[in-house]
């Protein structure tokens, strides 16, 4: 059969509220343009994000059941550290309660004034902790990964000669490499596994510890199956853990590749350094054996983790972006390809060529995909990347629209609802205008910042 099913059927359902166009428009005012000030029950479509929106399978609420509340060495957790180390196969599984607080833990550790961490692509939080300690993030990804039409198999790559050569300049200043698998800031693009390897050598030959931020390692490990030589006949666990075993540790977001809605955790084979990141923890998040997570997360998460490597899953999740991407691709509209592993990404830096970057073109589209049709998406460009810790400003390599596609929650007519609501923008297009700030945080403006339309 040519077409791929959602591999699963419906159990519980939830309603959506049905809004016009009318109140849209009032409702995007009301909240100052930014899409994160929304009442999320005033969305239709919310592709904001694929963190911890996916659905739980009936075996996660069986699991949530069995969740066992003990303060300390609760069964869940040792039930949670195996399914984690069956496909990271770290010594030292510490929870967390999300993926940023497994970084804050790292840069606390890691960070500090003078000090400067490379990534292929650092996501906004991983900077954010990063920046907060006083240390510099810096993004080493391959050039095709920062060209939305360079169809490169492995845009998530590391530029492993810059790497060599920012390693050889900067030396002590460096504490740790990181990358990023998939590399989401760069649209969702794959690492290859190769790579990975190559990145791992090169923090060797520095002395230097090798994490891997792994939220969406299944994603990336599908990826690597259909597209790196070698590869195919194998499965997606082997392929997962040859990523994470050249690694001395991660950080991970559970709310993605783990199907859970809350969880995250951290990671590191060096005892010293685990001990050092536990005493943080129950200082920050609580005992080692829940890191800011019930009994019943974990539970979830240990369950989670046996579905995500499903091959029939990841096809059908792949597919539906390559679908999307398709068809926005025959209506004109510029967008990051390959498809992304948990999104699609619209260029809006191209499609709306009339807006300049710094009047946030990727804002004013996800604005419009709101009043017409109900879509809430995310801008990843200079309003997320734009604002640099000296107070200047400057345009970011992209500005991206994400359209990222929580876990098992929408069907097939979701995606073309989606696909005709870019035939109505296509409509209107060149007459929508840009954004200027009219109050900004000092740290990841995005989320709460306050935008004015321009004129
Ligand atoms: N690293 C990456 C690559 C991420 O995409 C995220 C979260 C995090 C770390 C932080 O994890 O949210 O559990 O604290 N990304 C979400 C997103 C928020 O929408 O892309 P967290």
């Amino acid at each position: 059969m040519k077409t791929i099913i959602e591999p699963f059927r419906i159990k519980t359902v939830e309603p959506i509220r049905m809004t016009t166009h009318e109140e849209r428009t009032r409702l995007i005012k009301d909240a100052d343009y930014n899409l994160f000030t929304l009442h999320s029950d005033d969305v239709l479509i919310d592709l904001l994000t694929d963190s911890g929106t996916g659905a739980m399978s009936a075996a996660q609420w069986a699991a949530v059941m069995r969740g066992d509340e003990s303060y300390a060495g609760s069964p869940s957790y040792f039930r949670f550290r195996d399914a984690v180390q069956n496909l990271a196969p770290f010594k030292h599984i510490i929870p967390t309660h999300q993926g940023r607080a497994a970084e804050a833990i790292l840069f606390s550790m890691f960070g500090g004034t003078g000090r400067l961490i490379p990534n292929n692509t650092h996501f906004d939080t991983t900077r954010g902790n990063i920046e907060a300690s006083g240390a510099l993030a810096h993004d080493l990804v391959i050039d095709e990964g920062k060209d939305p039409s360079n169809e490169h198999p492995f845009k998530g790559n590391m530029n492993l000669e810059k790497l060599d050569a920012y390693l050889a300049e900067h030396g002590d200043a460096v504490p740790c490499v990181m990358i990023t698998i998939t590399n989401n800031a760069g649209g969702g693009q794959p690492v290859s596994l190769a790579n990975i390897q190559s990145t791992s050598e090169l923090a060797r030959k520095y002395g230097k510890p090798f994490f891997i931020d792994g939220c969406r390692f299944a994603e990336n490990a599908w990826f690597i199956k259909q597209r790196e030589k070698g590869q195919q006949d194998r499965s997606i666990t082997e392929i997962v853990r040859d990523c994470f075993s050249v690694a001395d540790g991660m950080t991970m977001s559970a709310k993605k590749d783990a199907f859970g809605n809350i969880g995250g955790w951290l990671a590191f084979n060096d005892d010293d350094l685990a001990e050092q990141a536990r005493t943080h923890l129950i200082r920050t998040e609580g005992f080692p054996t829940y890191g800011g997570l019930s009994g019943r997360d974990l539970e979830a998460l240990a369950q989670g983790l046996t579905e995500i490597v499903d091959e029939d899953y990841l096809r059908y999740r792949i597919r539906t972006n390559e679908y999307i991407v398709e068809r926005l691709s025959a209506l004109g509209i510029p967008v990051v390809k390959p498809a992304g592993g948990h999104a699609v990404f619209i260029d809006a830096r191209s499609w709306l060529s009339h807006i300049d970057p710094l009047s946030y073109p990727g804002q004013a589209l996800a604005v419009a995909l709101y009043e017409i049709a109900g879509i809430r998406s995310c801008e990843i460009g200079t309003v997320m990347f734009g604002r640099h810790p000296d107070g200047s400003e400057s345009p970011a390599a992209m500005d991206l629209v994400r359209l990222a596609i929580p876990r098992r929650t929408y069907t097939q007519s979701h995606a073309d609802y989606i696909i005709e609501a870019f035939e109505e923008l296509c409509e209107v297009r060149t007459s929508l205008k840009g954004y200027g700030i009219a109050w900004e945080p000092s740290l990841m403006r995005h989320f709460t910042c306050k935008f004015a339309p321009l004129d």
